[in-house]
């Protein structure tokens, strides 16, 4: 008998069950007015549940203003904001899927345009004709610029990180007030979490920077008050980028560390990414000095070894992403142990109906039923004249 299919099994973390271990990853979608959803983000992240993901994330949403990774990001730092999902949240719960928030705060990488305009940060220069306060004044554990040209960040004091860490938290509650039933902290791709993480860029002498301790206090921090914060049912995910791929960088042995340490201050799913700090990884932790090209650097699945590692290691439960196309791909990433969800992002995109298609791809489901009723019946049909035309 052939083994049942991993992707289509429900998975219960806490109180909560997904209905499948596929995910949406998080999408920045750079159309929000002042933070607020906007009738693309219903329509953008609806397709998905229509689609039958079993967990939609909504992209980075900022607990603060100025943690904004443009002026055009999503935001939940005030009660109209989070009243503006309720919508996509309820829509969502009546497709059967879990809707999930990551809530985000850039750092040093805040205040820049939307990558479909001129990409970077907003100069000063601008400052009368950008929208929305932009430019502002970005955070960070250090005062070290992104890169040349970019603007310095000041540097958090001890009050500064009590108000950020304030902002995770009503954040939190927010979200799951307005029905968000999984959150995810942003601690990769170099923004501020992930900036605390980095020897690259905490630089700090104080108890928040130095040693590995030191340097994952802060986020451990905000994982605690958030966990505290929250309903005991409700899953916390965090995503991380597992490596830097830089020279002096954090490194997968330190992913390993800090994945048992937030499975103590209550995270329970580590999602594993990479790179954001001076760019993509130029080398993997494990054959470091052997240099990534853009192919090897994007290879299908390349990022699974750092979630097979979490899983294995660090006591706590693991999602995949990255170039995860295939649905049989997908199905043997989780069937070897890869990771226990698996999340995409452009893949998705193309195709919101992917987790349907997989379904059907893996013979999970030949009549077509597990698509929306308004659907089921007529694409059903689509199958019979097809087989007819064949
Ligand atoms: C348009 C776009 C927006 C993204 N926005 C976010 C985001 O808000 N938060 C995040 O953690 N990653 C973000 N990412 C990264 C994706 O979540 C995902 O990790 C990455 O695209 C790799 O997965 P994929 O190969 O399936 O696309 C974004 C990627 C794309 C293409």
């Amino acid at each position: 008998m052939s083994k049942p299919v991993k992707l289509f099994e429900p998975l219960t973390i806490r109180g909560t069950t997904l209905p499948n271990r596929v995910v949406v990853s998080p999408l920045c979608m750079y159309s929000a007015v002042d933070g607020l959803a906007q009738p693309w983000h219903f329509a953008h992240l609806s397709t998905f549940a229509r689609g039958k993901a079993g967990l939609v994330f909504t992209e980075a949403t900022a607990v603060e203003a100025r943690g904004r990774i443009t002026p055009a990001c999503l935001g939940i730092w005030n009660d109209e904001q989070a009243e503006a999902l309720r919508p996509i949240t309820s829509f969502i719960e009546s497709m059967g899927c879990v809707p999930g928030m990551q809530l985000a705060h850039a750092g040093a990488k805040a205040s820049t345009r939307p990558p479909f305009s001129a990409k970077g940060p907003i100069p000063l220069s601008e400052a009368d004709s950008a929208t929305d306060g932009a430019p502002w004044q970005a955070v960070a554990p250090s005062a070290l610029p992104v890169a040349d040209g970019w603007h310095v960040p000041a540097e958090l004091d001890q009050a500064g990180l009590q108000e950020v860490t304030q902002a995770f938290v009503e954040a939190a509650q927010r979200a799951v007030d307005v029905g968000f039933r999984v959150l995810e902290l942003h601690m990769a791709h170099g923004y501020l979490l992930h900036s605390f993480l980095s020897p690259l860029t905490n630089r700090r002498d104080d108890a928040y920077g130095g040693d590995i301790d030191g340097r994952m206090r802060f986020p451990l921090e905000v994982t605690r008050a958030v966990r505290a914060a929250i309903p005991d049912e409700l899953p916390l995910f965090a995503r991380i980028s597992a490596i830097d791929g830089r020279e002096g960088g954090w490194t997968m042995d330190d992913s390993v560390v800090f994945g048992e340490r937030m499975a103590e201050a209550g995270a329970d799913v580590i999602d594993c990414s990479s790179g954001g700090i001076g760019g993509a990884p130029r080398f993997r932790s494990d054959d470091s000095g052997k240099p990534l090209t853009a192919n090897s650097a994007r290879m299908p699945g390349f990022q699974v070894p750092f979630s097979r590692r979490i899983r294995e290691e660090a006591g706590i439960k693991s999602m995949a992403v990255g170039v995860i196309i295939d649905p049989h791909q997908a199905e043997e990433i989780l069937q070897s142990g890869g990771a226990d969800l698996v999340a995409l992002g452009r893949e998705i995109m193309h195709d919101p109906f992917w987790p349907l298609h997989a379904a059907e791809a893996l013979g999970v489901d030949p009549d077509f039923k597990m698509w929306p009723q308004q659907y089921a019946w007529a694409v059903d049909r689509r199958a019979q004249i097809k087989a007819l035309n064949e």
